[in-house]
């Protein structure tokens, strides 16, 4: 195990020290550092711009390198799997893949160079690139070192040597509370198992690990046997392969992929199955460590392989001491014989059989995410016919997901035995599995219904696979058996089906101005890598829990309600205070002054309106310490009623945050009586959770004097942190300095939210007088934080019969949770925005902001723009329906087309939102794609192909000016170099290397010579929040003003030596006693809004774009692949087109992720079920299109912003939807073929359930009478 030199990727938080005995680690720090020398890998990710915040950089970096030190040119495919289990919140990996590209071994010289993909880019005439001066490069593959495999760091030789010489011998790790054992032998493990039955055995710690860090499951002792020969054996025997209980997930699967390569694809059947279920299990970093025999035992319902190596026959090799025996799995599962594994019992090995002649085997899952998620049902299965013919000699289906443990479909296989595999038998097996298989229920409110229907359609498929194969091989095998009548196969139009869907390298090209009659020293327009990049990749980039720990620092854990609504009886803290290293528990009573949660004057919390609502909270010597005890703290509720969760529950007890607001325009009721035609309807849009990669964190330091504090938080606003930690201290705002270095991504989560966080944390650090660390675990943090408000919309439309649509009236129902936070603002302003790109002549709409038991929901990009606006797409598609025009012909009717006047009066120049339209029309190659899907269609019947184009009109505003006011503060040292700082938080999105690219312009010095330490409250005061895409836009104003203003004072010294040099400037100019420190300042935006008349000019500007996407659903499962994307994005002269397409591309995905997949889950008793990774799946790798293009549009100016560009933040977001109205486009395809209803409704997100519940056929009508949930979204 330790000579034969492996690398592989591991989960640090799952990875239990002790296993890493005789292993060398590599960090991303081993990797390489800027103090000794960047790797190849983090520097092509960083110049590949494939890091914004930073925070998943080390994790990306990581499994590059490994996958890079095992194969130093890996193929595309090979790439894609490795990075299938990382995550990024920011990028939309993209531009992360485009750096792997670069090692890969088929990539085109082309592609290396610019990630074109040669489809797009052969459909590009090269006029284009001459006329327009566009450039597809966002970075030069020239710059990169090439990657050197003998410069890479050996395998320590000691550990080495130790490997060779040291005889292996029992370890025992003792610990505060556990002891770890590390057995040597078969035997020894029997001994010490047969000695601590109780005790788990721990391989890759990936069932065990989760369970005692997040369910509390605790184990004094715990056994390792990895080391143990027997376990870890590999061996081919006649009839099959053996495999070691211990082997890894990856050592399976390597081991199964060359043994398909070596036999007879007749014998490999089982290892094929297998092999299926490995590539999804996890992602490369579980399976790694993860093992064959961990998997198995723990018979988790969810386990990929226990229904397919059940149905296969695998063997399992138990042993106890004294006692060895072999038993099937599948009697385990089916309750044949003596099926239980004793406590004692352990397993040794599983021998995995060869198929045989006239045997099918196949395995099915269907999960949130097609990569690295877990199953919601999965299955194997196996036939073996009657040799020569289509009689079954023996059936075994075997699902998981279903119940709470793999279960074995017995009667059904007993009854078809002996059976014709024809469609009789294809109808009775799947009326026998629905009686059979029992799908209870479960707390965390799982998909019943959508399971029942999964568990026959996989049937079908396996039938379908079956029929197919014995076309050619019952007629290959049999001569008597030839008849082409009896084997016809299966129709054409249904073998697509049989494909699943696959993970690819994207092919992407992005376009953009370039530059070339602009100076080569002038940054700006250019593709600037982020001048954090390198850091991000080295893990130099330091984030809140990354500060040096302060002396006596302590450590905050919070206590939550877990009732929505309830008086608190009573507190018992005193178990908690009893555990070691507490030293405290801080409650309302502790808060000095005002407590701006609770609005009250009782300084005890007396009531609790949510779940996660913060009650109090302990500090200890450690974090652990302070989370154990927390869990200690005991809370005595009285329920009160009403428990409000729901938006409808919100409206029938009248439960809102005023005030209400409401625009109209034209005479709406007039209109209605006028129009040819009306459509009523609603949608339901559910809410997203910001997963940002840093959780909220903040560091709290008393500075011991004068009542300051350093406040360190990972934040939007500072100068709102300080304020409310100020005035919960008591304090003034001159004694509390916040700092922020940069934030692992926000979205808007971390604005109120932080404020709340950053004073529980300083009221803590003031009471101790300790500095106080608090750093959210991520599921504390999606319980407490909020996140984007879920929406219901209600709407009348109506529209003559030629599309045109004259009056509309709609309802917006947001769900505000518990306190206001900003709810009536987002609700206001998705009315502002909801006519996307429309005019609609006759318009009536109001919002509502309702106030429910929930967690506060708060800011999310966008901010209630992707929500009202997805309503007025779907009453466009509604219309299109309706009209039997299609959904762009309405959309261009209607479409805004010259000067004019929005819904409450703004003017408005649509022009370049025309422009975007007919690009993307033309770039995408809408209607030739969109004849060739449907001819796919015709061709198809299990999968179909959808596609959607979706303008995009995104208003830039923040309705007031003072809330778009910014300042800079410029400092000039006498060595020449320039420190600057603003008020802008760096969150991802690039904005201090935009600032110090404006800084380069103006002060006309290299980009090098400009250095930005960090935002503070000490520098820049009362600074507005980084949000609503305006960072850029208003800092610019303000950095470029206080350049100014020192280049005016320098001028007369240029002017008297015009050929010195900037070094010699400044000297001079510090002789002279110039300052050479300036502030600027920026006063903000002309914008207002008068909601009593409803007209105002809330909005200094607009974006614009457009999205085409193209998808392909399984029917059969309601999965899907995003094909393809085009977008057109109008945001001016872009500052730094790597940054904005960037900004484009990872909203987009998110969007994805909101429309899509993102599904937030509770109780009926309003506890939050996703509160983890596990749960609540956002976009991975094989999330994205498989085709990706972004163009910015050119010659665009914007006469308000900073040079003419235009704030990109948050709009791309809601183009995330065309890739949902492609997806209704394909459901709209399934159900016009099938004579199915063609009005209905799809509500967000439109994940797989929904997808397989619209396409409805006669396995969903087998499950009819409990369909129940979905269908009565599916309406019409
Ligand atoms: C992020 C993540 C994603 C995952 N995705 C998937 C997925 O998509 N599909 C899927 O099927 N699974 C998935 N899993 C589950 C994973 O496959 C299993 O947790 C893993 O295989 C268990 O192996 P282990 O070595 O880590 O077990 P450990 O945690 O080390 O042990 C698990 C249990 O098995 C017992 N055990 C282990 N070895 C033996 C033995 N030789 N004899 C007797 N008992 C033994 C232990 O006592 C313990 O109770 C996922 C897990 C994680 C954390
Ligand atoms: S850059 Fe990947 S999460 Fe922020």
């Amino acid at each position: 195990r330790y000579i034969r030199k492996k690398h592989y990727s591991a989960n640090a938080c799952l990875l239990p020290i002790c296993c890493l005995y005789g292993a060398a680690v590599t960090t991303v720090e081993g990797v390489g550092s800027t103090e000794t020398r960047v790797h190849p890998v983090q520097e092509r990710l960083a110049k590949c711009h494939g890091s914004q915040c930073g925070f998943c950089s080390p994790g990306m970096v990581m499994s590059i390198y490994t996958l890079l030190r095992n194969y130093p040119e890996p193929t595309p495919e090979q790439m894609i799997a490795a990075l299938a289990g990382n995550l990024c919140r920011c990028t939309g990996y993209r531009p992360i893949l485009d750096a792997c590209k670069t090692f890969c071994k088929v990539s085109s010289s082309d592609d290396r160079n610019t990630g074109l993909c040669p489809l797009v880019a052969n459909s590009l005439p090269l006029l284009v690139f001459f006329l327009f001066k566009v450039s597809t490069s966002l970075f030069s593959i020239d710059e990169f070192q090439p990657l050197d495999p003998t410069q890479e760091l050996i395998f320590p030789p000691e550990l080495m040597r130790m490997a060779e010489n040291q005889p292996k011998r029992t370890l025992f790790f003792h610990g505060e509370r556990m002891t770890w054992i590390s057995p040597v032998s078969l035997d020894e493990l029997l001994d010490l198992k047969a000695a601590h039955p109780k005790a788990p055995l721990v391989v890759g710690n990936t069932g065990v690990g989760p369970e005692m860090k997040f369910r509390g499951v605790f184990h004094p002792v715990v056994i390792a046997p990895a080391r143990i020969p027997d376990l870890n054996v590999v061996k081919y025997t006649e009839d099959g392969l053996t495999l070691g209980a211990a082997c890894s997930l990856s050592v399976a699967k390597d081991v199964l992929t060359n043994a398909i390569s070596e036999f007879p694809e007749e014998k490999t059947k089982v290892f094929c199955a297998v092999l299926k279920q490995l590539r999804t299990l996890g992602g490369e970093q579980i399976r790694n460590v993860a093992s064959l025999g961990g998997n198995i035992i723990s018979r988790k319902s969810t386990s990929d392989l226990n229904p397919v190596l059940a149905a296969s026959n695998c063997v399992l090799s138990l042993a106890s001491r004294g006692k060895k025996r072999r038993i099937p799995l599948s009697d385990i599962f089916a309750g044949v014989g003596n099926n239980t594994i004793t406590p004692e019992e352990i397993l040794v090995s599983v021998h995995i059989p060869h198929s045989r002649k006239g045997e099918y085997v196949c395995a099915f899952r269907q999960a949130p995410r097609r990569e690295n998620a877990l199953s919601i049902t999965n299955a194997g299965m196996r036939v073996l016919f009657e040799e020569g013919t289509d009689i079954i000699k023996d059936l075994s289906i075997f699902y998981g997901g279903a119940a709470s443990t793999t279960v074995c479909a017995k009667q059904t296989c007993s009854a078809l035995t002996g059976r014709h595999w024809n469609e009789q038998t294809l109808d009775e097996a799947c009326r026998l599995i629905l009686k059979e298989i029992a799908v209870p229920g479960s707390a965390s409110g799982e998909k019943v219904d959508y399971k029942k229907t999964l568990i026959i359609s996989f049937f079908y498929r396996f039938f379908l696979e079956v029929l197919q194969s014995l076309k050619t091989t019952v007629n290959y095998f049999s001569m008597s058996a030839f008849d082409p009548y009896h084997y016809p196969g299966i129709p054409v139009e249904y073998g697509s089906v049989l494909q699943d869907f696959k993970t690819k390298m994207p092919q992407s090209i992005q376009i953009y101005q370039a530059k070339p009659d602009q100076s080569p020293q002038d940054p700006v327009g250019r593709p600037i890598m982020h001048q954090s990049g390198i850091k991000h990749a080295t893990g130099e980039a330091v984030y809140i829990d990354d500060l040096p720990s302060v002396d006596g620092e302590l450590f905050l854990a919070v206590v939550t309600s877990s009732r929505a609504h309830a008086k608190i009886v009573s507190i018992d803290t005193s178990e908690a205070l009893k555990v070691p290293g507490v030293f405290d528990v801080i409650s309302a009573h502790d808060v000095p002054a005002t407590n701006e949660f609770y609005y009250s004057d009782d300084p005890e919390i007396v009531f609790v309106i949510c779940v996660g609502q913060i009650v109090c909270a302990v500090v200890a010597d450690s974090d652990v310490h302070a989370k154990q005890a927390a869990a200690k703290v005991k809370i005595e509720y009285e329920v009160l009623e009403p428990v409000i969760l729901t938006i409808e529950e919100a409206i029938k007890h009248n439960s809102f945050f005023e005030p209400k607001r409401k625009l109209e325009q034209g005479n709406v009721d007039q209109a209605f009586e006028t129009v040819d035609n009306i459509i009523e309807g609603e949608i339901h849009i559910g809410g997203q959770e910001h997963f940002y990669m840093e959780t909220q964190s903040v560091l709290a330091v008393p500075k011991g004097e004068d009542k300051e504090m350093d406040v360190y938080v990972s934040t939007q606003h500072p100068a709102v942190i300080q304020e409310m930690v100020a005035a919960s201290l008591g304090v003034p705002a001159n004694r509390i300095m916040c700092h922020v270095k940069r934030v692992g991504g926000a979205f808007g989560g971390k604005l109120l939210k932080s404020g709340l966080l950053a004073s529980v944390a300083a009221v803590a650090a003031k009471k101790t007088g300790r500095a106080v660390r608090f750093i959210l675990s991520r599921g504390d943090d999606m319980l407490i934080t909020g996140g984007r408000h879920p929406f219901i919309g209600k709407y009348k439309v109506g529209f003559m019969n030629d599309g045109r649509i004259r009056a509309v009236d709609v309802n917006y129902y947001i769900n505000g949770g518990c306190t206001p936070d900003e709810s009536v603002l987002v609700a206001a302003v998705s009315l502002l925005k909801m006519d996307n790109a429309y005019k609609i002549p006759n318009l009536r709409c109001w919002a509502y902001a309702c106030k429910t038991n929930l967690p506060s929901n708060t800011a999310f990009r966008g901010f209630g723009f992707p929500q009202s606006a997805l309503v007025t797409e779907t009453w466009i598609t509604e219309v299109a329906d309706k009209t039997g025009l299609s959904p762009e012909k309405i959309r261009e009717i209607n479409m805004y087309k010259e000067n004019e006047q929005t819904h409450f009066k703004q003017k408005l120049d649509p022009q370049n939102l025309i422009r975007c339209w007919n690009e993307c029309m033309e770039k995408s190659a809408y209607y030739s794609r969109k004849k060739a899907a449907n001819e796919f269609n015709k061709q198809n019947y299990w999968k179909k192909k959808g596609i959607a184009i979706v303008p995009l009109k995104f208003p830039f505003g923040l309705g007031t000016r003072y809330l778009s006011q910014a300042s800079a503060l410029v400092h000039i040292y006498t060595d020449g170099s320039v420190l600057l700082t603003h008020g802008g938080i760096e969150m991802g999105q690039g904005i201090h290397t935009k600032m110090i690219q404006v800084a380069s312009r103006e002060l006309n010095i290299p980009m090098s010579s400009i250095h930005f330490c960090e935002t503070s409250t000490t520098t820049v005061p009362n600074a507005c929040a980084s949000a609503g895409s305006a960072g850029t836009d208003v800092n610019g104003m303000a950095v470029k003003d206080a350049c100014q203003t020192l280049l005016k004072r320098l001028q007369p010294i240029i002017n008297k030596n015009p050929k010195g040099t900037w070094n010699e400037w400044i000297k001079e100019a510090f002789e002279q006693s110039v300052s050479l420190s300036a502030t600027g300042y920026f006063r903000g935006y002309n914008e207002n809004m008068d909601w009593e008349k409803g007209e105002g000019q809330p909005f200094t500007y607009f974006l614009f774009g457009a999205a085409c996407s193209e998808v392909e659903i399984n029917c059969l499962t309601g999965d899907h692949k995003n094909l393809r994307t085009d977008i057109v994005m109008d945001i001016g002269c872009s500052i730094n087109p790597a940054v904005d397409i960037g900004q484009i591309e990872g909203a987009f995905v998110q969007g994805i992720g909101l429309y899509t997949m993102e599904e937030l889950k509770y109780s009926p008793e309003g506890v939050l079920y996703t509160r983890g990774p596990d749960q609540y799946k956002i976009p991975a790798v094989c999330d994205i299109p498989e085709q990706f293009s972004v163009s910015l549009l050119s010659s665009s100016q914007n006469p308000h912003a900073i040079y003419a560009s235009k704030g990109i933040g948050e709009a791309g977001l809601f183009l995330g939807c065309s890739v949902f109205f492609a997806l209704r486009d394909a459901v709209t395809s399934v159900r016009n073929e099938r004579g199915l209803k063609t009005t209905f409704v799809l509500n967000s997100p439109l994940t797989a359930e929904q997808i397989r519940a619209s396409c409805a056929d006669d396995f969903t009508e087998m499950v009819t009478e409990s369909w129940g949930g979905v269908c009565s979204s599916v309406s019409g």
